[in-house]
């Protein structure tokens, strides 16, 4: 028999909702009762391609007698490398290898698409047709669990099962360094991160960990906050407030544990500058410690140089204070 696979078009829609209807009442492959009606189809269709999964189908002589796609697996984000394959065949054409091919293209399309793992969640440990349809195709059993379900009056359990897609690196880390609310989630959560590390380091030399700012001075109209995702997490943060007429200061300048090393408080410090020349700014000031072996190693690469320490850091022998002319 001879089949070609073709990406999903909007007129396929009747074919793949009287294929599914076929399985959604006489199996157990997937768990719903009553078939969905064509609309909810296309919803469903719509949105899978609307977040760039591929959706195929199989054609034989004109005639749509399978299908297949590739969906998240879950939600949050850390899933985003890996996703669930879904695939049904017409009753009257199983056997003939339309699923091996719709799955065998499904994982290439995919793997191109950066996709490392694919699962499959198959609804019922006794669908022996999709079980060695997924293990001939390299699929790995996980796990078996039972009584998850209930359909047809019996209990039905999960079969999950997975194949690696590619092992290669990981993309490049993306950083972006935007103004933020330092009372945001985010901010907040940074800024508990560094008055814990500042009161770890210097609370015995009485730091309260807040480094002589409060949120209200964050939130000024004339201060800046911004925080630095990498590949969309909260990385990092910094912020500047005024200090005297052409002087702002950088405070609040934090890395969380598992961004250091990457080039975050680089990309901090760059946007602040830019922030402070936007604002009118002509030098920027900061104080850090002496044990903040990090931070004094930055503020140097990043071309600040030593000055003696200004207001109340001057009476701090253990501050450090550096100063950048920008422009
Ligand atoms: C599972 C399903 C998609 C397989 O479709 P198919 O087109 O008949 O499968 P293929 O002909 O491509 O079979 C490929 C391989 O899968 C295995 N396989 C498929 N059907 C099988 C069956 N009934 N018994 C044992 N092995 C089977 C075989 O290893 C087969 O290779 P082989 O024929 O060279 O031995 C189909 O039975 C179906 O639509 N089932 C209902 C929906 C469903 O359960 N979907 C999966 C949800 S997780």
């Amino acid at each position: 028999m001879t089949f070609v696979l073709r990406d999903v078009a909007p007129t396929d829609i009747d074919a793949l909702h009287a294929i599914y209807a076929y399985h959604v009442v006489h199996g157990t492959g997937s768990w719903e009762y009553e078939p969905p009606d064509a609309a909810e189809m296309t919803r469903r269709y719509e949105a899978v391609r609307a977040a760039g999964y591929p959706y195929l189908v199989a054609e034989v002589a004109g005639r749509v007698v399978g299908y297949s796609y590739a969906s998240a697996f879950r939600g949050r984000p850390g899933y985003r490398f890996t996703c669930e394959d879904s695939i049904y065949v017409a009753p009257d054409l199983q056997r003939r290898g339309v699923a091996r091919a719709l799955l065998t293209e499904l994982m290439t399309r995919c793997t191109a698409l950066g996709l490392r793992q694919m699962l499959a969640v198959i609804g019922d440990s006794e669908n022996t047709a999709s079980i060695a349809l997924h293990h001939a195709l390299g699929f790995a059993l996980l796990t078996d669990a039972r009584a998850l379900g209930w359909k047809f009056r019996r209990d039905l359990g999960w079969v999950l099962m997975q194949r690696t897609l590619a092992t290669t690196p990981f993309p490049p880390a993306s950083l972006e360094v935007r103004v933020d609310d330092p009372a945001g989630a985010a901010g907040q959560a940074l800024l508990w991160g560094l008055t814990l590390e500042l009161l770890a380091m210097d609370g015995d030399r009485g730091e309260d960990g807040r480094g002589a700012v409060t949120l209200g001075d964050l939130q000024a109209p004339d201060a800046v906050f911004v925080v630095a995702r990498m590949d969309g997490q909260p990385a990092g943060c910094g912020a500047l407030r005024p200090l005297e007429p052409g002087v702002a200061e950088v405070k609040r300048m934090y890395t969380a544990p598992w961004a250091r090393g990457k080039g975050v408080a680089a990309g901090v410090l760059t946007a602040l500058e830019t922030q402070a020349v936007a604002r009118g700014h002509t030098i920027l000031r900061l104080e850090t410690g002496d044990r903040q072996i990090a931070a004094n190693r930055l503020y140097e690469r990043a071309g600040f140089v030593r000055i003696p320490c200004y207001g109340a850091y001057a009476a701090r022998d253990w501050s450090r204070c550096y100063e950048k002319r920008l422009g």
